[in-house]
C-alpha cells in the first residue's frame, strides 16, 4: 500500500491507493488546512519533496491553481490522489 510523509513533523502514514492527500491526513489527524476542496485555493498548497511521479496528474482546475502559483513541485492535497509507492509532502501553511 502508498505511504506518505508529512513535513515538518515527518508524520508517515499507509493508505489505500486513490486517496487523496487531504483524506490522508484526515484519516490519520494530521492537522492540514483545506477551504474550498476543489483545487479553487491554495489553502492546502503543498510542496511534493519526493514522489511526484505516485500522483495523480493534476486536472484543469488545479493546473490553473497552480499556473498562478509558478512554482513547480507544488500541489494541492484537496485534488491530489496518491496512487503507488510512497511521497514526501511539505505543506505551506502551518495551523496556530
Ligand atoms: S482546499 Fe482549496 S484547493 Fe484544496
Amino acid at each position: 500500500m502508498p505511504t506518505i510523509t508529512f513535513l515538518p513533523e515527518n508524520q508517515t502514514y499507509t493508505v489505500d491507493a486513490g486517496t487523496t492527500i487531504l483524506e490522508a491526513a484526515e484519516q490519520n489527524g494530521y492537522p492540514l488546512p483545506w477551504s474550498c476542496r476543489m483545487g479553487r485555493c491554495i489553502a492546502d498548497l503543498l510542496t511534493v519533496v519526493e514522489g511526484m511521479e505516485n500522483l495523480s496528474h493534476p486536472d484543469p482546475e488545479e493546473e490553473n491553481t497552480l499556473g498562478i502559483m509558478g512554482e513547480p513541485d507544488t500541489r494541492l492535497a484537496c485534488v491530489t490522489r496518491i496512487t503507488k509507492g510512497h511521497v514526501t509532502v511539505r505543506r505551506h501553511v502551518t495551523e496556530e
